[in-house]
């Protein structure tokens, strides 16, 4: 389809001049209980809420109601997992009944509407059937990434104050088994308040030990469960809190209501991603992430299609072709993931020689997200693929698209580096630092003009002060994303750089202040610096510099892999951090600033200038001749 007929221009149009009519006719789609006295509220900005007065239960919307309608025997969720050898297929019936089963079983440690349980587990149909079942009786569902060490997990716990915590003996990462139990038993060590309750999902890789009356067995107490029903909630109750990295190592728990977010992904499975009920969708992340939440599990089952929960990885398990195996084998249509998975696929099988073996024909279109689709990685599967590949650009807040191509409204041209135009619902300005708008073409910080559509974050979990003070102080009437772009003269969209220190690893976004605070927490450091460097294969990757105290009379070695280590330990693998650079001093400005994005600049093989403030410019020569030696410096992309 061409530009010529894509009815998005209309559609955005139409959802900004009368957001209250687009959201209301979105919302016909869903089953309600209750309907709404008013789409919207918005007598208390910045705080806006979808669809007062209305209730609905979004497990019944994912399961019970496809049952109902004669979608039960088709498969809600394949679980294809190459690392364990297993392909398992749930109908919605299926799902339905163990999901019931589990929220029975939630209900008889106590759980109930609004108590939080926290879900530390791999990717296995328990974990989706968990989530699904806390919506299910209204208990509030913290999904906790499996690569996070246990005092990520810890500040979780002490933020969310979870009843009860879901987890399994390990998780298998390619070939490697990794015990999950001791790092929520440290997790729970670590953190002030305490679950009355575990329950673990032995796993036959490895059995975990079990802590007699904390931790009780999954299938032990799924066995004793009598099946729970859906209750009636309000649009405005939370669904799920999802911690994402802030700039401290203070996560942030961004909650999700129940109404606005099944209405705004549900309207995104057609108007964004062109889907079919019944069609195949595979998102290829995790259940610890917002794609994996919005993606793996809401978005496609409140839309009637079968979902690909994907226990493996985009190489090595067992080939570059995994993609293409899972796609043909189940029939997928569309396929969202991270360009790094796009990057490590081509650096593996870089003619796409392992294309051709795989049926691919009910494959329509790719989407990429997490960071930007860079164009080698866009052009690179354009081709291979043959089919059209979606950059869309988005963040655990607002929990679908902000800005892309919307498939399901006939394709827009592509401009290569963009994620094309803002999506229905989404008034994207650019603001110069004085929050007025910038002409075209001009960069300045992307802000969403107010309100947030529905699905996209109405708070932070009990910091509502944070939720203003983070996202809406600094633009009275704005959400500002803290990405930087521009936007061209024809609308199209260019986001460029956070403006925090969020840097995106492999499609994780993480914070280098968080690694800040765990190196400066090592006794010998005085004074520390983490900074994103470009990397080939994962976007960005962080790089530490410390300065050690004086008199410290050990190596700088072996101070270097205490501090990798420490990171390793405190935030977890998923942080990859490998470089840790012991230098004399760090660069800083006469006023003491630490020069960053100098530092960053020079770590990119990019041409910088002379910061005028510099107090030292020397060090900036000692500063490069280490990450030359540590294989930076070079031009990425
Ligand atoms: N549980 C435990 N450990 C985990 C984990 C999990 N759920 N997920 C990742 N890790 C570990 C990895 O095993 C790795 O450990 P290592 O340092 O011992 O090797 C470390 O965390 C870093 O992980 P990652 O950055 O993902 O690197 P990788 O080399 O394992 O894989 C890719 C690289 C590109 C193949 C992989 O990141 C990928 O498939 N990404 C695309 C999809 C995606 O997840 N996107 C996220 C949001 S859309
Ligand atoms: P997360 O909250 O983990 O989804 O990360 C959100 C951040 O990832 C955004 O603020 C961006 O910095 C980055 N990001 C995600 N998708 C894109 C994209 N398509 N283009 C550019 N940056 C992106």
């Amino acid at each position: 389809m061409t530009g010529m007929q894509s009815r998005y221009e209309e559609t955005y149009r139409r959802s900004l001049a009368d957001p209250e009519g687009f959201w209301a006719e979105a919302a016909e789609a869903i089953d309600w209980d209750r309907r709404w006295d008013k789409v919207l509220d918005d007598s208390n900005p910045p705080f806006y809420r979808w669809y007062p007065g209305g209730r609905l239960n979004t497990c019944h919307n994912a399961l019970d109601r496809h049952v109902a309608k004669g979608r039960g025997e088709q498969a809600a969720i394949i679980y294809d997992s190459p690392v364990t050898g297993q392909v398992r297929s749930f109908s919605f019936r299926e799902m339905r009944d163990a999901t019931a089963l589990i929220a029975g079983g939630l209900k008889a440690l106590g759980v109930g509407k609004g108590d939080r349980v926290i879900l530390y587990m791999p990717m296995v149909p328990e974990a989706v059937m968990a989530m699904l079942a806390c919506a299910r009786i209204g208990a509030i569902h913290s999904v906790v990434f499996g690569g996070f060490a246990s005092r990520e997990l810890a500040t979780r716990i002490d933020d969310c104050k979870p009843k009860v915590i879901l987890s399994a003996s390990c998780g298998i990462e390619g070939h490697r088994i990794v015990p999950y139990k001791p790092l929520l038993d440290g997790g729970i060590e670590l953190s002030s308040f305490k679950p009355e309750a575990c329950v673990i999902l032995q796993r036959p890789q490895l059995e975990a030990e079990m802590i007699p009356g904390r931790d009780h067995d999954w299938q032990e107490w799924i066995a004793k469960a009598e099946p729970a029903d859906c209750v009636s909630l309000e649009a405005t109750d939370p669904l799920y809190i999802l911690y994402t990295s802030g700039t401290t190592g203070i996560p942030k728990g961004v909650v999700r209501d129940n109404g606005g977010h099944a209405v705004g992904l549900y309207w995104s499975m057609h108007g964004v991603y062109g889907m079919k009920p019944g069609e195949t969708f595979f998102a290829g992340s995790d259940i610890g992430w917002v794609v994996g939440h919005s993606y793996i599990v809401y978005a496609p089952l409140l839309y009637g299609c079968t979902a690909i929960l994907y226990e493996g990885k985009p190489v090595g398990t067992p080939d570059a072709g995994a993609y293409w195996r899972l796609i043909s084998q189940h029939g997928v249509s569309a396929c969202f993931t991270a360009p790094t998975a796009f990057r490590a696929i081509k650096r593996e099988d870089p003619d796409g020689k392992l294309i051709g073996n795989y049926d691919l024909s009910k494959f329509r279109t790719l989407f990429l997200a997490g960071e930007r689709g860079d164009p080698p990685t866009v052009q690179w599967a354009e081709e291979h693929l043959k089919i059209p590949v979606i950059d869309h650009w988005w963040q655990t807040e607002t929990g679908w698209t902000i800005a892309g191509n919307c498939v399901g409204l006939g394709m827009l041209p592509v401009k290569y580096g963009s994620p094309t135009k803002a999506a229905p619902g989404y008034d994207l300005r650019v603001l110069g630092t004085d929050g007025h708008e910038v002409p075209p073409g001009t960069i300045g910080a992307l802000a969403v003009k107010l309100p947030l559509p529905p699905g996209s974050f109405p708070t932070l979990w009990q910091q509502e002060e944070r939720y203003v003070s983070s996202y809406m102080a600094e633009f009275p009437g704005y959400y500002q994303t803290a990405d930087a772009g521009y936007i061209d003269e024809d609308g199209y969209v260019f986001v460029m750089a956070r403006t925090d220190d969020i840097i995106n690893t492999a499609g994780h976004r993480l914070s280098t202040g968080g690694m800040e605070e765990v190196l400066a927490g090592h006794p010998d450091v005085a004074e520390c610096a983490v900074i994103g460097a470009a990397d080939e294969l994962k976007g960005q990757v962080p790089v530490g510099f410390i300065v050690l105290k004086a008199g410290v009379a050990r190596s700088n070695e072996t101070i270097s892999r205490e501090v990798i280590q420490l990171v390793r330990d405190k935030i977890g693998p998923v942080a990859s951090f490998r470089t840790a650079i012991v230098v004399e001093r760090l660069p800083k400005t006469r006023s003491g600033k630490i020069l960053r994005g100098t530092m960053r600049q020079i770590a990119d093989g990019l041409e910088y200038r002379m910061p005028a403030t510099i107090d030292d410019p020397a060090i900036l020569d000692e500063i490069a001749d280490h990450l030359k030696a540590a294989g930076f410096c070079r031009k990425v992309g």
